[in-house]
């Protein structure tokens, strides 16, 4: 599922340091240890992958173009995690990573697992809503989790998960991301990633969770969903151009997996003192769509399980586990 072969991880590597040069079949083959014949065949294989090689009857074989999706030979080499992803799965399309996640982890996918796709025809967000994204534009991705804790607790899975994002755009890009709690990071106010748990679990148990993330990062304005609740925008109109997709997953991953470990090693205190900073909400009065009941109010701050509390106008206050937060609302 994961691997690349050494043959061609080698010969990608040998191409990267030796930009645009022409590079001797018979020197790829010594320095790789395979015959002339496997580099012919390795590089037939790329050139399906999409890499772009010229070859040369004198000179030898030279790599001009590497390919955008995000397939295992590119991703793998840029990763610094040591569990996340290292059980990594690509493919052009999928109804959804969720689903495939879903199914990889009931038959066994180990913890960490993370399936990525260019584009998905039935990606869907929380509350049974659709997620929109451009081929080979965003970021789209699943990871399969089995931590050893109550099924409760999943909520702060995505939390976690969402803070790890909202860091990455701020450290990275200097950007004013933050969270709109449960599951959203807006950037200067717009949504740009939306994160979807999903888990299989028994009576007190998690069996295993599935966490996907969906991240607007080089969409056009004309290629953003139009008709969301909330106004939809890329990290690239933010910014005012493209951005690394490749370099941008491997970071996130990277983040993802710190800000896991240390929620896995029992410090989620640490995270929600990290929220006072992070959240788009907290301190803001809002309106909460609470499985049809709306509440308007102060977001107040979040309980020590990461449940928003909010001090309804009414004068009451509520602890919110599920809501969808339809708008933050301005003071008078
Ligand atoms: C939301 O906005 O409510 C959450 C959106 C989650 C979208 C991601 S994209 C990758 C994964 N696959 C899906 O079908 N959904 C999540």
């Amino acid at each position: 599922m994961t691997s690349i072969t050494q043959t061609h991880a080698r010969i990608l590597e040998l191409f990267k340091n030796a930009p645009q040069a022409f590079i001797p079949g018979p020197e790829l083959a010594s320095r790789t240890g395979v015959s002339r014949t496997a580099v012919w065949k390795a590089v037939h294989t790329l050139r399906r992958l999409g890499y772009e090689i010229d070859s040369h009857p004198r000179h030898g074989y030279r790599l001009v173009r590497v390919p955008e999706a995000l397939i295992p030979e590119e991703m793998l080499p840029l990763l610094q995690t040591s569990w996340l992803a290292r059980t990594y799965h690509h493919q052009t399309t999928a109804a959804s990573t969720n689903d495939l996640a879903l199914q990889m982890a009931a038959r066994g996918a180990p913890h960490g697992t993370v399936v990525a796709v260019e584009t998905q025809t039935a990606g869907r967000g929380r509350l049974h809503r659709p997620w929109l994204s451009a081929a080979g534009e965003g970021l789209t991705f699943s990871a399969v989790l089995r931590p050893d804790l109550s099924p409760q607790a999943a909520p702060q899975i995505t939390l976690v998960a969402a803070a790890a994002v909202a860091k990455t755009l701020r450290s990275l890009y200097g950007l004013d991301a933050a969270i709109k709690w449960p599951n959203d990071v807006l950037i200067h106010g717009k949504k740009a990633v939306g994160i979807l748990t999903e888990m299989q679990c028994d009576p007190d148990r998690v069996r295993f969770l599935v966490t996907g993330i969906g991240i607007n990062v080089n969409e056009t304005a004309a290629e953003l969903p139009s008709r969301t609740r909330y106004p939809a925008t890329s990290i690239a109109l933010e910014l005012g151009g493209p951005v690394n997709r490749k370099q941008l997953f491997a970071v996130i991953l990277h983040s993802l997996e710190n800000e896991w470990d240390r929620y896995f090693s029992g410090r989620f205190n640490e995270l929600l003192e990290e929220l006072e900073d992070l959240s788009a909400v907290l301190g803001r009065r809002i309106e909460v769509d609470c499985s049809g009941e709306v509440l308007r109010g102060l977001a107040q701050g979040f309980t020590p399980q990461g449940a928003l509390r909010i001090l309804c106008d009414d004068g009451n206050e509520r602890v919110i586990w599920v809501g969808d937060v339809t708008h933050v609302l301005t003071f008078h």
